[in-house]
Formats: structure tokens, sequence, C-alpha cells
């Protein structure tokens, strides 16, 4: 049997911090309500001079040399974001460039937060029938470019960076099973409206409390959707891997899990949500911290705009 396996793993955050008590000096907010409703401490920004691509690339290099491949190994990347450099060529193909990868295919995936999870779902896909042997699969936002810093309960939450990991085809275990789902009847309740006046800037718009109970309740669906395929018990899970969009939603899956908030990884603090970057944040994050080993199995699952949502469990 073919399985994906994770042979590389990098992120890079953008230099530029955002903190609490910098939101409190321009918005009717405080430290106290953002810390205690969200989790979040601080968050990072893109420069000025940057795009999403560079944000993918300085993690992409990372992964690349992780797994002990050169950049011209690669035969198919997958970006996943919601805030691609341009209209088009994707920003797939301008990490591709970057990279200096002579030819693979290259493609983005848009499911905003969900969108790693989509993008890994894609990415098994093609290594389990042969397609591709290894895909550099990454989730890069620049949120910042879209988030309203008048409307402080949007300004708060949103962050900036990339993850990114390399899957290769294995016959050891890998990814063991990936679930996505998405009903679009919701898409008005976290969206970047078109917005007709000349000049205006397009930023999201969330009616963030009913967001908020869908994605408990479709998370908890989600993860007995994930054990149940898989013949397993929530106390086979040595990690999850969560999308972090707000602590109090992580906190509510760990509740359904009977799971610790120890056996979570969680960056919201210092990162707060970077849509489809933050699953591969996470995970970097666990790894470099010496939390996620290998044999472990773990749990990914995202909630976001569209609506979307998804899993993946994997053994590291
Ligand atoms: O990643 C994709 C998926 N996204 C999510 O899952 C996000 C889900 N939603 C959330 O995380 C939360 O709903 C928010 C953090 C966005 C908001 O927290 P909440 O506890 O749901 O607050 P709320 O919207 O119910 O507002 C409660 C109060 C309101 O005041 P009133 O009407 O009760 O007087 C808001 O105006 O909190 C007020 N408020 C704030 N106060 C201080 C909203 N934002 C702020 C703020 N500082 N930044």
């Amino acid at each position: 049997m073919i399985y994906s396996k994770i042979k590389g793993c990098g992120s890079y955050l953008p230099e530029k911090i955002l903190t609490n008590s910098d939101l409190e000096s321009t918005l009717d907010t405080t430290d106290e309500w953002i810390t205690t409703r969200t989790g979040i401490k601080k968050r990072h920004i893109i420069g000025k001079d940057q795009f999403t691509s560079d944000l993918a690339l300085e993690a992409a290099k990372i992964a690349i040399k992780d797994a002990n491949l050169k950049p011209n190994d690669i035969d198919l990347i997958i970006v996943a974001t919601t805030t691609p450099d341009k209209v088009f060529p994707s920003t797939a193909c301008i990490l591709q460039k970057k990279l200096g990868i002579i030819e693979c295919p290259a493609f983005d995936i848009q499911a905003v937060c969900s969108g790693f999870i989509y993008a890994l779902s894609v990415a098994d896909k093609f290594i389990k029938s042969s397609s591709a042997k290894n895909v550099l699969v990454v989730g890069a936002d620049a949120m910042s470019r879209i988030t309203d810093y008048s409307d402080r309960s949007n300004a708060i939450l949103w962050g900036d960076g990339s993850g990114a990991i390399i899957l290769s085809s294995s016959d050891d275990e890998g990814i063991l099973s990936t679930h996505i789902h998405a009903k679009g009847e919701y898409g008005e309740l976290l969206h970047v409206p078109k917005k007709d006046k000349e000049g205006c800037r397009e930023t999201i718009e969330m009616k963030g409390n009913q967001v908020f109970k869908m994605a408990v309740n479709t998370l908890d669906m989600i993860v007995d959707e994930t054990l149940n395929l898989n013949n397993l018990a929530k106390e086979d899970i040595d990690w999850v891997v969560p999308h972090q969009a707000n602590i109090r939603i992580l906190e509510a899956t760990a509740k359904k899990l009977n799971m610790s908030m120890d056996k979570v990884i969680v960056t919201i603090d210092h990162q707060g949500n970077t849509s489809a970057a933050s699953i591969p944040l996470a995970l970097d994050f666990g790894i470099e911290k010496n939390k996620i080993k290998p044999g472990h199995l773990i749990l990914m699952e995202a909630f976001g705009g569209g609506f979307t949502w998804g899993s993946a469990l994997i053994r590291i």
C-alpha cells in the first residue's frame, strides 16, 4: 500500500508584531477582552514589500531542506491561500518560479481556514494514485491585507504567516484518512463582500457568534467521522493539531475528545488566526518543541469560510 508520509516541515512568521496593547491604542478594546474571548496576545503582520508567495517561499525552503530534497525533486506544488499575490498566475506558480523549480504542476486551493486540509487531501490522492512522489503542500496567508482595522471584532483575530510540508510516497504509514466538506448556504456569515464603491478595499465581515457555534458543533462531528472510519478511539490520538481560530473553540474540541489541553498544539496566543497557514504552523511548532514525535498519531481539524471544514488523521 502506498502512503503519503510527511518527510519535511517548515514555517515562517514575518518580523512585524502587532500586540493587544497596540490594538488598545487604536480600537475600543482591551488586552483583557481579547485574551479571555480569543486567547490571542499578539500576531505577526506581513511587511509592506512582501507578498503571500514570499511567506510561502521561506516555509517551503525549510521544508524542502528538512526532507533532504532539492527544489527540483518536487513534482507537484499545492498552495492553500485566501490572499494570493495576484488574481493570476496562481501563488503556487509564483512560488515555483521563486524556488527555481523548472517544471511541475502547480496550483492554488481556496478553502479559507480549511485550505490546508483540502490541499493535504488532494496531495494525498495524487500520491496514492502514483501521480506524484514528492509534493510541496503550503498554507500561506496575509490576512492583514483583507482585515478592516477599524472593526474591533475582526482586527483582533487575524495574523499572517506560512507553513509547508513535503509529502512523499512511502511504504510506511502516513496519512490514514482525510475528510473534507463544504456548505455554501452559510457563505455570508464569514466572507469578503464585493463592495461596489470605487477604490474601497475589500475586507472580512463575520457574524462571529454564529460562526463560533457552528464551528464547535461541526468540529465535534468531524472528530467522530474521522475516528469511526479508522476504527480508532479518542485515546489513540497523541496530538490534536487544530486550526487556530479561538482558544475557546480549541478547548471545546479537547473536551469532546476527553483530552487535556496538554495534548492540543496551541499557537493562537502568539500567532492569532493565520487562516490556511495555521495548521502547518502549529505542526511545525509541535515538532520544534519536541512534542510531536515519529510514530505519533495526530488529528488535524479545521473550520472556515464557505463554510468549509475537514480533518486529517496522520501517523508521523
Ligand atoms: O477561522 C475561521 C472561523 N472563525 C471562527 O471560528 C471565529 C469564531 N468567532 C469568534 O471567535 C468569536 O465570535 C469572536 C472572538 C469573533 C467574538 O467573540 P464573542 O464572544 O462571540 O463576542 P460577541 O460577538 O458575541 O460580542 C460580545 C460583546 C459585544 O458587545 P455587546 O453587544 O454585548 O455590548 C461586542 O460588541 O463584545 C463586544 N466586542 C468587543 N469588546 C471589546 C466585540 N469585539 C470586541 C473587542 N473588544 N475587540
